[in-house]
């Protein structure tokens, strides 16, 4: 079903720059990873493709989708462009047709928390269905001291209907150390981080702090 929200901000060509550029945690991720070992890559909720193209790059056979078709056509023209080959497809991050523990590596960067935590809860026990024995989950989400937290009405317990968001409007949950405790079953922590600093809301200075988790599918 097409996301107005995401369209929309993707179709802004403004918003393109900041959102063209890896995030240095994911370069790092991919620096330690081995293409022998790991080939297989899902970028769930890939964006523009920042870090589709990193692991494309860096010798990956990369798989991106997001429910964004604007995203995913700058996708496709990215990859062109650089010479890499990335499959994408246009699709909820919960696509039924895909549910074979055929990746390697799933990475969905700031994106599984867009809902409520019963989203958020399926989105963890869909990609365990998608990851081999082994695999590697890596995905970021706002903490509770995030600027968002607390901010427009709330709709759930720490669920916000967001108005301080790059896409106001849409649903943000907030995720706590107990919530990866009884979510992240199936999976052993690799690691956990907290990044915290500030960004640019529209010319106001907005404070973020992400989680970033690490985790391997364990049976
Ligand atoms: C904050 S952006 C992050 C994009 C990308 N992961 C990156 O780091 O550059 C969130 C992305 O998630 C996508 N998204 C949000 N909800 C989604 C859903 N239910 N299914 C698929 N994609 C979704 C949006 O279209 C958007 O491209």
């Amino acid at each position: 079903m097409p996301n107005p929200i995401w369209e929309s901000f993707w179709s802004d060509t403004v918003n393109h720059e900041w959102w063209k550029r890896p995030a240095q945690e994911v370069l790092q991720f991919i620096d330690m990873q081995s293409v022998a070992q790991r080939p297989k890559v899902l970028d769930l909720g890939c964006g523009l493709g920042r870090h589709a193209i990193a692991f494309a790059l860096a010798g990956f056979q990369v798989t991106a989708t997001d429910v964004a078709s604007t995203a995913i056509k700058h996708l496709d023209r990215w990859a062109a462009e650089v010479g890499v080959c990335v499959k994408t497809k246009i699709c909820d991050i919960l696509d039924d047709e895909t549910s074979q523990p055929e990746y390697d590596i799933v990475l969905s960067y700031n994106v599984i928390y867009h809902g409520y935590r019963e989203d958020f809860a399926r989105a963890i026990s869909y990609v365990h269905s998608l990851l081999k024995c082994g695999g590697v989950f890596f995905f970021t989400c706002p903490t509770r001291r995030d600027g968002k937290y607390g901010h427009g009405e709330q709709v759930a317990p720490h669920t916000f209907l967001c108005t301080k968001s790059m896409t106001p409007g849409d649903i943000h949950y907030f995720a706590d150390e107990q919530d990866f405790e009884q979510l992240l079953e199936g999976f052993r922590t690799v690691s956990r981080h907290i990044y915290e600093g500030y960004w640019d809301n529209n010319g106001t200075q907005q404070r973020y702090s992400n989680w970033t988790v690490i985790t391997e599918k364990t049976e």
